[in-house]
């Protein structure tokens, strides 16, 4: 049925809430949104708990371009509708552009749990490419298909599926393959961000490449690095990179997975990862968003977060083990929730603010994102000129809004290529807010009230603050 006879039914029968879905769902399809937008609040305002309205507002959202509005639909949605198997998937999606993989992966099973034609293989190597390896509480029969899907990704040193192994053997099985991330990803998709790849090399490439020179200086493998900055400057794109870039093994863990567990749980979780990272070495343990370990969020439960900072923090000291050949990285958005005592010498021995990126960085990134599309007389040094502010987040939003545009306009040309011109990219631009400034905002106040150590100096400097 085409778009025009649903209206004349629509006029017919303006309350009819399938019909005004209906009508929604194809202007979202073709990308009209303020249409869209316009027939689902219709609907809403007569079924204000209608799934399928909200699962669409959701959507919508995320098309207009506000993640963060429409991760906050669909959580609500989800647990409105826990059975509700679409919900799941496109939470799992959302989740994989907000670079959270390991709760991407947990809605996802959901999903396919509820109803088994959702399985995507796309979207799991998208999710196992944002850190989401398997889960290991989720039911055997999702993991063997979540096993299937991704075998290009995993290596299996035991393919065998018994179905009664020992509950010992699969917790260390699983472990493994919850937490190993292997990604494609490399210092060359990376733009910019010079000191921490150099970092990251003399941490642990170059002493794993050079192992007898770095031994006559009495330097091992390994140490802490902690990256903190603004959203969407790279931080969890670099570790993604650092995966790629380093012949041994690199575990991605996510902490929300652990602070979701019992008391007491969730500290024996952490110490098998950091002793699996040991039985590894060398080895890379990436902590995401490592300020989620701060007692005061309100998804921790119980007051469970002391304990688990306590544990973290004799972990990274390596008391009874040793931590030679693991580098621990870390990544914050919000280094000030971050407890102190992670930031004392010792412990990330190198603390690295990474900025939005320089004119110099732009036109680099601009290039990494215009490599697989079919863009024309682009110029990525005059683009970057215009993009002051931008983060890389913003610059792949700059590419994603012109790419759509380009597609409509050759779809409505009846599929004739219609590349993306330099002077498109540019339009597109100005279309678009830098999104770091929210973030400096507060970031000002902390670096100026709160800068104990001059931990913060790298940001007065950045903002043209210092004294
Ligand atoms: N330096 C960069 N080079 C290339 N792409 C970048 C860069 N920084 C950000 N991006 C783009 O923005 C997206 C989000 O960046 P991300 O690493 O998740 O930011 P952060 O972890 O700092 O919030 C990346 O997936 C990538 O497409
Ligand atoms: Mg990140």
């Amino acid at each position: 049925m085409d778009i025009n006879s649903l209206k004349a039914a629509l006029d017919a029968s303006p309350e009819n809430v399938p019909l005004l879905l209906l009508v929604a769902r194809a202007h979202l399809d073709t990308f009209e949104l303020d249409e869209a937008s316009l027939y689902l609040q219709q609907a809403i305002q007569i079924e204000p708990r209608n799934p399928q309205a909200l699962l669409m507002m959701a959507r919508l959202s995320s098309l207009a371009g506000n993640l963060s509005e429409a991760i906050v639909r669909i959580e609500s949605l989800c647990e409105l509708n826990p059975d509700y198997a679409e919900a799941w998937l496109l939470r799992a999606s959302l989740c994989v552009s907000e670079g959270d993989g390991m709760t991407a992966r947990t809605c996802y099973e959901k999903a396919v749990a509820l109803n088994a034609d959702l399985r995507n293989d796309k979207l799991l190597n998208d999710i196992i490419h944002a850190g989401g390896s398997s889960v290991s509480d989720a039911p055997a029969s999702s993991q063997s298909a979540a096993r299937q899907g991704s075998a290009d990704t995993y290596d299996f040193e035991n393919e065998d599926e018994d179905d009664s192994p020992s509950l010992d053997g699969v917790m260390a099985r699983d472990l493994e393959l919850d937490f190993q991330l292997r990604s494609d990803k490399t210092f060359e998709d990376v733009g910019g961000m010079e000191e921490v790849k150099e970092q990251v090399r003399m941490k642990i490439i170059y002493p794993l490449r050079n192992p007898q020179l770095f031994e006559k200086y009495g330097k091992k493998a390994g140490g802490g690095v902690l990256l903190y900055g603004p959203p969407g400057c790279g931080k969890t794109l670099m570790s993604l990179a650092t995966a790629g870039e380093i012949q041994s093994t690199f575990l991605s863990v996510g902490l929300h997975q652990i602070l979701n567990m019992y008391i007491g749980e969730s500290e024996s979780r952490l110490h098998e990862i950091f002793e699996l990272a040991r039985r590894h070495r060398p080895c890379v343990l990436f902590f995401d968003e490592i300020d989620a370990l701060a007692a005061d969020r309100r998804d921790m439960k119980q007051s469970s977060g002391r304990h688990l900072i306590n544990q973290f923090l004799s972990e990274m000291d390596g008391a009874q083990a040793g931590n030679e050949g693991v580098l621990i990285l870390g990544a914050t958005n919000a280094p000030w929730h971050v407890d102190n005592a992670f930031l004392r010498p010792g412990r990330f021995d190198r603390i690295i603010f990474v900025p939005p990126p320089d004119e110099e960085a732009r036109a680099q990134i601009a290039s990494i994102h215009a490599r697989n599309r079919p863009v024309v007389e682009f110029d990525p040094v005059a683009f970057a000129r215009k993009c002051d502010g931008f983060s890389g987040a913003d610059i792949q939003a700059v590419f994603d809004q012109a790419t759509e545009e380009a597609l409509t306009e050759a779809m409505k040309k009846g599929g004739e290529l219609v590349p993306i011109s330099g002077k498109r990219l540019i339009r597109a631009v100005r279309h678009l807010r830098p999104s770091t400034r929210k973030w400096f905002d507060s970031a000002r106040n902390y670096a100026l009230y709160a800068n104990q150590d001059g931990l913060y100096d790298d940001i007065l400097t950045y903002l043209k603050l210092n004294k």
